[in-house]
């Protein structure tokens, strides 16, 4: 493997890359960015496929090892396997000419990473837009529906590690019944573990489940490549790498962003699984009315009477938990300070401006110095500032729809709304300019 180049040196399927990640900025559900803003976190489908493409060699490199091209025919299909999922394209989309790829190894590897979808070449070829999810096919590594995929990531994971062991000399139905057991053996682990019911309390078969789970992870991870980001940020490397099975390392020397990588890749790893309380417990831990509400499907009933609760994700459960929690203690301290409209609506967020006032002498109203009014301006869903006048007393209802307001601030100077007289710029300033007493 030494004097043999990697992917990500000799190829990658770029313009694919780029539509997935143009699409990963405007998902919000379920995506790392929601968690906390970082502002120069890497897109997602970018990570996974650069992360991917540095791990695995070239197949047509001369020195590529046999067993990963062996591993490459069989996740991914050969030539002349017509109607599979990873065939090269027929004609390649953005070019021109007629531009058939050849079906080989490494192009296999392309559009296993990303693939353009059917859908997406007819709509192209028909000068029809496709929506973002459904530019690329169902079976590309990189698109955002396919992150917990285990089908499609394993066959990555699959692929790395062909990879980094083919130095055994093993071959590649050997690695790969390998992969397995080692894989399996987390499962198994796990599924031990997860079934203790009361697995928060450390007794001596909790104990010796978490060491069988620990080794069994660490078993895993030795066979498989470290990734380091020392400038890791957000996390979106880390993150990628963890998701293709690697030890994965991030590093940052900015306090928010290390808190930000272990909330993203660390916690939902470790805490992020199921757990079972006994009714016993869990009123111990969350109390009477947390069990009252829970649903019963998650409960576990004995002759009739329910005994304990099965709880699918302990971290996102308690993360709710205590959300509420901090929210119903802080509401009842300062709750008095943020009074409901007579709908019963708490404001969340407040709009804040400076205000000018207007240098018309006969008029001096304040003016709030908004750019625009709308609150949300999205193609699907328009909410604006509605300004109405109260003698010379600027007041706003929030209306719905295409705002049909001038903007008050006009060449950076300022429209008044009450009387229609123009302050400068020159104006405005002076009177934000603190005026010291001597
Ligand atoms: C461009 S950002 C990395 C973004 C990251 N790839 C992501 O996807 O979120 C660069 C990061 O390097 C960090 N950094 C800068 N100097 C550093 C240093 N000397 N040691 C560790 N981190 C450093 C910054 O705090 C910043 O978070």
């Amino acid at each position: 493997m030494q004097n043999c180049k990697k992917l990500i040196e000799v190829a990658m399927p770029i313009k694919e890359i780029s539509a997935e990640s143009v699409r990963d900025k405007s998902i919000r559900h379920g995506h790392i960015s929601t968690l906390h803003l970082w502002w120069a976190r890497r897109p997602l489908p970018v990570c996974r496929a650069v992360v991917f493409a540095s791990l695995v060699p070239d197949p047509l490199d001369e020195n590529c090892p046999q067993a990963f091209r062996d591993a490459v025919e069989i996740l991914l299909g050969k030539a002349n396997n017509v109607g599979d999922p990873y065939k090269p394209y027929d004609d390649i989309p953005y070019t021109a000419a007629i531009d058939k790829m050849e079906d080989n190894h490494r192009n296999r590897l392309l559009m296993f990473i990303g693939k353009f979808s059917e859908r997406f070449i007819l709509n192209e070829k028909l000068g029809k837009k496709t929506k973002s999810k459904f530019l690329l096919s169902d079976t590309s590594l990189i698109k955002w529906d396919n992150k917990n995929n285990e089908k499609i990531i394993n066959k990555a994971r699959k692929l790395i590690w062909v990879a980094y062991n083919s130095s055994t000399g093993l071959d590649t139905k050997t690695l790969l019944h390998q992969f397995e057991k080692y894989y399996q053996s987390i499962k198994d682990a796990e599924n031990a573990l997860h079934e203790t019911p009361d697995r928060h309390i450390k007794t001596d078969e909790v104990i010796l489940k978490e060491k069988v789970l620990d080794n069994s992870i660490n078993e895993f991870l030795d066979k498989m490549p470290k990734v380091f980001d020392p400038f890791a940020g957000g996390g979106a490397i880390p993150l990628e790498a963890a998701r293709l099975g690697c030890r994965s390392y991030g590093n940052d020397i900015n306090p928010v962003a290390h808190i930000i990588q272990k909330c993203s890749v660390e916690f939902p790893q470790k805490f992020g699984k199921p757990i079972t309380y006994s009714k016993i417990e869990f009123l111990k831990l969350f109390g009477q009315d947390e069990w009252n509400k829970v649903k019963n499907e998650n409960l576990v009933f004995e002759n009739g009477i329910a005994v304990s609760i099965n709880i699918t994700n302990r971290l996102s459960f308690e993360v709710g938990y205590f959300a509420k929690k901090l929210l119903t203690e802080t509401e009842n301290e300062i709750g008095q300070f943020y009074p409901a409209n007579e709908r019963g609506n708490k404001p969340i967020a407040y709009y804040w401006a400076y205000i000018g006032q207007c240098t018309n002498p006969s008029c001096h109203a304040e003016i709030p110095l908004l750019r625009q009014f709308y609150l949300c301006n999205k193609p699907d869903k328009k909410v604006y500032l509605s300004p109405f006048l109260n003698n010379k007393e600027i007041l706003f209802e929030i209306k719905e729809g295409i705002c049909p307001i001038d903007n008050w601030i006009k060449r950076k100077n300022l429209k008044c709304p009450v009387c229609g007289n123009i302050t400068s710029i020159d104006d405005l300033k002076w009177q934000f300019i603190i005026k010291l007493p001597f």
